[in-house]
């Protein structure tokens, strides 16, 4: 209820605002705006920045009050402003850029075994070096009170720590331990947009009114809890990936979304207080690196050593539906465990079909009851997806009912037809979702199917005059294969800000995942759904990027030394693209075989991380000549990066030759190359490999799917006699034209016996 209510607020806004500037330009609207001050270049007549800042925001106005000051990922403040006072801000010395705030949303145990974290054990850091790394994850808050945030048997809050436990509705100073060592919240911007927060349904203060941000954090870093389920689904012991890691909470996102302003300000904070990764399970729209203030944020967090980790979004299965793309943030998208929730339909005609559900409440009878499809028993054109209100009553009650997935949450349509007299939901996947099952915690007995069990109960359906059904739930099972396969929500390249990077970066678990829930809402967030449960199983990137964010806690304790590209690089030639039998790992959108634009680099695979031989390391000047190469003036690139740098005019920058541990290989059609059909491109990228083991040689070997392109390395082989050494290769691509749109993919690894450094190659013909 109180979703919707917010939800009709921001619509409201939305309207107001059209409504303001279709009548006549009202200058009296004003929005939050994020400013960049060129803080190198402060005039010397003020004493301090913050003087400065206030007086040039005077300047333009006499009314806007700051809503935060800037001061370690960015420099600057936000505000509100009209658009008249961001025209004659913009003209004030000193302003690199006023942009306009951006809206985020979240993109919402057996992992750990899943991840080959149970074995291995001698090859993991101490704990007493784990428990040194801070992760800070930017969420909706914590619920301080859960058993995975206990701190029996951890040691004193790292020295390096200097954040707090912010005091608020229902959250005191206490609320933080050994564990929980830092909680905040921001919601300044959230406030400057939707007015002052509803205390009667959020806590202003960090604590976690929504559930996810207690997911997120117990899945990076949750400590052992035996005995953990969701009514008995998944049981066993839950932890997260660093057990022994502190975490700290910063509240961005409220029960209205998430805003820009805040965000930058937490991260801001986070840097200050001395986080070493940060573990972003948001997204907003994709813009040039300069303009996006979470990037931008994100490269000056890389720059003082943090790994940012983020979810790629779920905007699958549809191509180049990435957020979060930086090449100095690790982007993460979501495969599936080896773990399944089945449910049972069984037809009148005797026909049995296996979907998954996560329902525990009393079960149907088992004798057959009779089925419809929604969009039988709907006054509406969209009444097969089961919307709110679209159902008629008379022609549901003591039924089974088919809805389609899409246009609303799939527990919502459980509640309509529940609220219709429904007595069991069929969830049927179309196009959109193939055979991709999410189990949810449905309050009537449900099962989801995929598309071809879907599209032959609803033949069955058409075909019978009396069409009727059961539902039975299957309990836990384990061991699926084949897993992990790419979820069909994770987001896919290409990359449609720099073709040149290959994003996302890798896949994590991110499917039907079980971590700590918040004890504010029931396992399905819906106000009607009064049921309090300690864990919960939910999907999405959100879920998956955690996990990573946990996995490089446990390599930055392993490697304190080691840069946040050196993490990556490491997570990523490490990561596997293949099932033990050779086969690639399946996308469950299309049943076939998945591709680098899908995966990345491929599964996170955490032991062989741990020792990964070479890395691909970058430095901030790599970053620098990254963005020359991408032609960016001088300040823009004092935008992106918050340093006076110039590109050097007599060098030529590359962004093939950016040390990225994947390839992506723009390459030439016919049409758009001079030489006409036959024509061959040419494309050099160079990269330098760093030992981080011990003496060795390496040799490379490469594997294509594609006889368009050859690759040629030089040299074949590196030898590194000493740890850290760097040697450098040249990889020449050779291409022949193909038709626009069409990709390939290759392998190019580096070995010595004991470690492979592998890396996907990806071309693609524009
Ligand atoms: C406040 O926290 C306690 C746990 O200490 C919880 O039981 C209670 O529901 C919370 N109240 C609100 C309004 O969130
Ligand atoms: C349907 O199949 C599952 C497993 O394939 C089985 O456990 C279940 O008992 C079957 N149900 C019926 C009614 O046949
Ligand atoms: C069907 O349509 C009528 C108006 O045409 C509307 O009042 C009603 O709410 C709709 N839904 C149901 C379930 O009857
Ligand atoms: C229900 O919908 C299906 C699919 O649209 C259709 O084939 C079937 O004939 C419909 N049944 C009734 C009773 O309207
Ligand atoms: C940068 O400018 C050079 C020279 O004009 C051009 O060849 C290159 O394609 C540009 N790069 C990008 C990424 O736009």
């Amino acid at each position: 209820m109180m979703k919707f209510r917010l939800l009709q607020i921001s619509l409201l806004l939305v309207f107001c605002y059209v409504y303001a500037v279709a009548g006549e330009k009202n200058q009296q609207v004003k929005k939050t705006y994020v400013i960049h001050m060129d803080r190198s270049n402060m005039p010397a007549s003020f004493d301090d920045h913050f003087q400065w800042y206030d007086s040039s925001l005077k300047s333009v106005s006499d009314s806007a009050a700051m809503l935060y000051t800037y001061n370690n990922v960015i420099h600057g403040f936000s505000t509100r402003l009209t658009v008249e006072e961001v025209e004659s801000l913009e003209k004030q010395p000193g302003i690199l850029a006023v942009l306009p705030e951006a809206r985020y949303e979240l993109h919402t145990t057996r992992t750990p075994e899943f991840l080959g974290l149970g074995k291995s054990v001698a090859l993991f850091p101490a704990s007493d070096a784990v428990s040194e790394v801070i992760v800070g994850v930017l969420d909706t808050g914590v619920w301080p009170e859960i058993k995975s945030f206990d701190d029996s048997g951890l040691g004193p809050v790292p020295k390096a720590w200097k954040g707090t436990c912010e005091v608020g509705k229902n959250f005191s100073s206490s609320s933080c331990n050994k564990k929980l060592i830092g909680a905040r919240f921001f919601s300044k911007g959230y406030e400057a947009a939707f007015g002052p927060i509803d205390e009667t349904v959020e806590s202003k203060s960090p604590r976690d009114d929504d559930g996810h941000g207690t997911h997120t954090s117990t899945t990076a870093t949750g400590s052992v809890v035996s005995g953990a389920s969701l009514f008995g689904y998944a049981s066993g012991t839950a932890r997260g990936m660093a057990t022994q890691a502190r975490v700290a909470a910063y509240k961005v996102c409220w029960l209205g979304g998430c805003f820009g302003s805040d965000i930058v300000a937490a991260m801001d904070k986070a840097v200050e207080d001395g986080v070493n990764v940060l573990s972003m399970s948001i997204g907003g729209g994709l813009t040039d690196y300069y303009r996006d203030t979470v990037a931008i944020g994100a490269f000056n967090a890389m720059a003082q050593g943090i790994l940012v980790s983020c979810s790629a979004g779920n905007g699958g299965p549809y191509s180049g539906s990435l957020s979060n793309i930086a090449p100095w943030i690790t982007t993460v998208g979501a495969g599936t465990l080896d773990r399944d929730f089945p449910a049972y339909v069984n037809l009148g005609n005797g026909k049995n079909f296996t979907g998954v559900s996560l329902y525990s409440g009393k079960p149907l009878s088992g004798s057959l009851v009779p089925l419809v499809y929604a969009a039988n028993v709907s006054n509406t054109t969209t009444g097969n997806l089961c919307m709110t209100g679209s159902l008629i009553p008379a022609k549901v009650a003591g039924k089974i009912v088919i809805c389609d997935r899409g246009g609303n949450a799939r527990v919502q349509k459980g509640l309509v037809v529940k609220g219709a007299g429904g007595v069991g939901m069929i969830l049927t996947n179309t196009d959109d979702y193939g055979e991709e099952l999410v189990a949810d915690a449905q309050l009537l007995p449900s099962a989801a199917m995929g598309q071809i069990a879907g599209d032959v109960i609803k033949q069955y359906l058409s075909s019978d005059p009396h069409p009727t059904a059961t539902i039975a739930s299957g309990g836990t099972h384990l061991g699926i294969q084949p897993s992990p396969v790419v979820a069909a929500f994770s987001s896919r390249g290409p990359n449609p800000i720099t073709p040149e990077i290959l994003k996302p970066d890798l896949i994590a678990p991110g499917v039907n995942i079980l971590a700590a829930w918040t004890g504010a809402v029931g396992p399905t967030g819906m106000q009607s759904d009064t049921r309090q449960v300690d864990f919960n199983i939910i999907s999405g990137t959100s879920m998956s990027c955690p996990h990573v964010s946990g996995l490089a806690a446990l390599l930055k304790a392993a490697h304190p030394e080691w840069s946040p590209a050196a993490i990556k690089s490491a997570l990523m030639t490490t990561a596997y693209s293949t099932y033990p039998n050779g086969g690639t790992i399946l996308d469950v959108a299309t049943g076939h075989a998945s591709t680098p634009f899908d995966y990345g680099a491929g599964h996170v695979n955490p032991v062989a991380a741990l020792d990964p031989g070479l890395v691909y390391d970058a430095t901030i000047e790599d970053y620098l000549g990254f963005l020359c190469a991408l032609n960016y003036s001088t300040s823009q690139i004092k935008l992106a990066t918050n340093r006076d740098f110039t590109c050097v005019s007599s060098k030529v920058y590359s962004l093939g030759n950016f040390n990225y541990p994947s390839f992506a290989v723009p390459l030439e059609t016919a049409s758009s190359s001079k030489g006409g059909a036959g024509v061959t491109s040419t494309v050099k990228y160079t990269r330098t490999l760093t030992n981080v083991g011990t003496s060795a040689t390496y040799k490379v070997s490469m594997s294509s799917e594609t006889p368009s392109v050859k690759m040629l390395v030089e040299p074949e082989s590196l030898s590194f006699s000493e740890q850290y050494e760097k040697k450098s290769y040249t990889v020449t691509f050779t291409a022949s034209s193909e038709p626009s749109g069409t990709t390939s993919f290759a392998r190019l690894q580096w070995s010595d016996g004991k470690h492979v450094v592998s890396s996907p190659v990806a071309f693609s013909w524009t």
